[in-house]
């Protein structure tokens, strides 16, 4: 790393918080894998002991007076006019997040974190009871606090978008708006023709038993051929599959296992993996500072969704390993071949659960998330009328209307926990991944051929060069116009599901 105008005092300072976080994270980890069930309660007051710790460090005068000696602290701009523009960048990054960090009283952060985790409890039992009126003052409050947050970090034209900012910087619903407009009207009449197609694809030889063990094998099998190296990284069980890093020399993933669902754990693994790369391949040697970062959440959701669907679903992929599986698994993919485990592994059904949903539908689940979280935050919609227009949405984009609020508007955790501005991180991610695998394959020689023979290494190569040893040295559009040379847009996804699903389902003219 050339520090060069960033004094040592700053860096250090931020190579500490940096291994506070570090250290936050390795006792989540724990948490979600080996800790025991008593000792949640300590366990909470060890998190928020260190993730204070680290806040105050990065508040406190001292922090301040050595960035004030670098950046206008009012504008954010480098006082030294002999700057180059890398480094330029990086004070910026260094005083946008020393100001969203301090931007927010003492106060409001502990209100907002009781509140946080009163909602959040509320939401799990109302969630069970099927309770939506037992959640609702605790939403509407949620989105009172998240509204004032809002107003803190401030914002040009909607509070929505300094909370977006947070998960995907210098993105707005705006533009969010005009993304999801290119692909809405085709995605819903591409599902449309797949329902109407009289071609079916049975999907049952999956739901046998696949024995647990050989799951777990497998999965690490394709981890390590993807390049995720387990001397720098492990993978372990936990409820919900996630990836953590503390370093990039210690990533870790997690997968859950399901003997009668056997693409759960497979592609929860490639998935994880997918992220799990990325954290492996920054630049170690920026560590502690904004360029030994990610990029975005969008950004991080297209690595995963990268190996996940246009690799992992892919018919390259499987001509390599649907040998393999099949003298692993022989009697339940007894009357299987290649070409209908391409197809089980990629059938299209709207369903009412975004974590169920696969690659076609599931952008239609956030597309109408993210609207209502808009409506909700700009105050045009209220928490009251929220399942209604849950429900009537559902219809429009999924042809389909949740029986109860549990398969509705209560299904997911984030708003409970007031993540307003994640969900359209996870649309984004496919729109980002789809320019990305096109450019590779342009760049690549004969990729699908190398991905055919099991050759996964020279596809995260170009993937380690391009994106993830750039670490937070761009933000995520310039990114894509960095690799790609045009601008985003929605066309590379739309045109990728096209292809791949009129043949899958032999739709004639789409
Ligand atoms: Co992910």
């Amino acid at each position: 790393m050339n520090t060069n105008n960033i004094t040592k005092t700053i860096t250090a300072l931020l190579t500490e918080i940096k291994k506070i976080n570090s250290i936050e994270a390795i006792i989540q980890w724990d948490q979600e894998t080996y800790m025991p069930e008593g000792a949640g309660d300590f366990r909470a007051e060890q998190i928020s002991y260190l993730s204070e710790l680290a806040h105050h460090l990065h508040t406190n005068p001292k922090f301040k007076k050595e960035l004030s000696k670098l950046v206008d602290l009012e504008t954010g701009e480098t006082l030294n006019p002999n700057t180059d523009n890398n480094t330029k960048f990086l004070l910026y990054l260094v005083w946008k997040d020393y100001k969203d960090a301090s931007a927010l009283p003492p106060s409001f952060v502990k209100t907002l974190s009781l509140h946080t985790s009163k909602s959040q409890q509320t939401w799990v039992k109302a969630k069970q009871e099927n309770n939506f009126k037992a959640f609702a003052p605790y939403l509407e409050k949620m989105i009172r606090l998240k509204k004032q947050e809002a107003d803190y970090y401030g914002y040009t034209t909607t509070p929505y978008d300094a909370l977006l900012d947070k998960y995907e910087p210098k993105m707005t619903s705006q533009r969010i708006s005009s993304l999801f407009n290119e692909i809405r009207t085709p995605l819903v009449q591409l599902v449309q023709h797949i329902k109407n197609s009289p071609f079916t694809i049975d999907e049952s030889p999956l739901k046998q038993p696949f024995d647990i063990d050989k799951q777990w094998d497998f999965g690490l099998k394709i981890a390590k051929l993807m390049g995720f190296n387990f001397n720098y990284g492990r993978q372990d069980k936990s409820a919900h599959p996630f990836t953590t890093s503390f370093h990039p020399t210690d990533v870790r993933i997690t997968t859950r296992l399901t003997e009668n669902n056997f693409k759960s754990a497979l592609f929860a693994t490639i998935h994880e993996t997918g992220h799990a790369l990325y954290e492996q391949g920054l630049p170690t040697s920026d560590y502690g500072t904004p360029f030994g970062d990610p990029i975005s959440h969008g950004i991080h959701e297209s690595q995963s969704r990268l190996w996940e669907n246009q690799v992992g679903r892919s018919k390259p992929f499987w001509n390599y390993f649907f040998p393999q599986i099949k003298e692993l698994f022989p009697i339940p993919l007894k009357d299987a071949d290649v070409d209908n485990f391409y197809r089980m592994i990629n059938t299209v059904s709207p369903s009412l659960i975004r974590v169920e949903a696969d690659e076609v539908t599931y952008s239609l689940h956030i597309m109408l998330r993210f609207e209502m979280e808009k409506l909700l935050i700009d105050g045009n919609l209220t928490v009251n009328d929220l399942p209604d227009v849950w429900n009537q949405k559902t219809m429009e984009y999924l042809g389909l209307t949740p029986p109860t609020n549990k398969e509705g508007v209560l299904q997911d955790i984030h708003w409970s926990m007031g993540a307003f501005g994640y969900f359209p991180t996870y649309a984004l991610g496919n729109l980002y991944a789809a320019p990305i695998m096109k450019q590779a394959a342009k760049e690549i020689p004969g990729l699908e051929g190398k991905i055919e023979t099991g050759d996964l290494l020279s596809l995260r190569e170009w993937l380690r060069e391009k994106i993830h040893t750039k670490g937070r040295r761009r933000f995520a559009e310039d990114l894509i116009v960095d690799i790609t040379g045009t601008e985003l847009s929605a066309k590379p996804f739309m045109n990728y599901l096209l292809e791949k699903y009129s043949k899958i389902y032999c739709l004639e003219s789409v």
